[in-house]
């Protein structure tokens, strides 16, 4: 299984608890949702986990034939997915994720060639991804990437 190579195909349906069992088991420090719980708790019963799990579940929701993911053998190893604006021309990369065991292999530079070259295929003239200030990953990856660095966002919460 390990020499077995490496393809980047299309989403499917049955991929999506692989999809959110990924994203929870990837992101940890790096997602906001788990920043947020880390200074207001949990509320509503609903921990950072099931929240970033529910992004993915919106991504496909909005647009399925935009996600990718990354498999090995049956095994799934990572995932990106893709939100297109039409009207404007502009695709964004709201969520990447590589499993811990399959990290520095190319593997997430590939899933977001692959997602580039969708969004071209697509007829966007902008590609857009985002990543925390803590993520010093995607601060390395996304500029070499070919993404250029546009501004910087700062989130405030409160409780209610
Ligand atoms: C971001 C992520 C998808 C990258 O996946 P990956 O398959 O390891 O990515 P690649 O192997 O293609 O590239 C990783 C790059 O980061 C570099 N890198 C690794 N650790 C690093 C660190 N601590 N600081 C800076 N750069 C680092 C690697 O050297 C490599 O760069 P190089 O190709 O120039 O040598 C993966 O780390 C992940 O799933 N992280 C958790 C979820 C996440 O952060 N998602 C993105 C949210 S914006």
């Amino acid at each position: 299984m390990e020499d077995s190579p490496i393809l980047i195909r299309p989403f499917r349906a049955t991929d999506l608890p692989d999809l959110r069992r990924i994203t929870v088991e990837s992101f940890g420090s790096v997602a906001l949702e788990q920043m947020l719980e880390h200074k207001f708790g949990v509320w509503n019963g609903r921990d950072w986990k099931a929240r970033k799990a529910d992004h993915i579940d919106d991504d496909v929701a909005q647009g399925a034939e935009g996600c990718f993911v990354a498999e090995r053998g049956g095994e799934i190893l990572g995932y990106i997915t893709i939100r297109l604006d039409r009207v404007n021309g502009k695709g964004r990369i709201p969520n990447l994720a590589v499993v811990e065991e399959a990290r520095g292999l190319g593997l997430g530079r590939r899933l977001i060639n692959h997602a580039v070259d969708y969004m071209r295929a697509q007829g966007m003239k902008l590609a857009q991804i985002e990543t925390m200030a803590s993520n010093a990953i995607g601060q390395h990856l996304y500029p070499s990437c070919g993404f250029e660095e546009v501004g910087r966002q700062v989130h405030y919460a409160m409780r209610l």
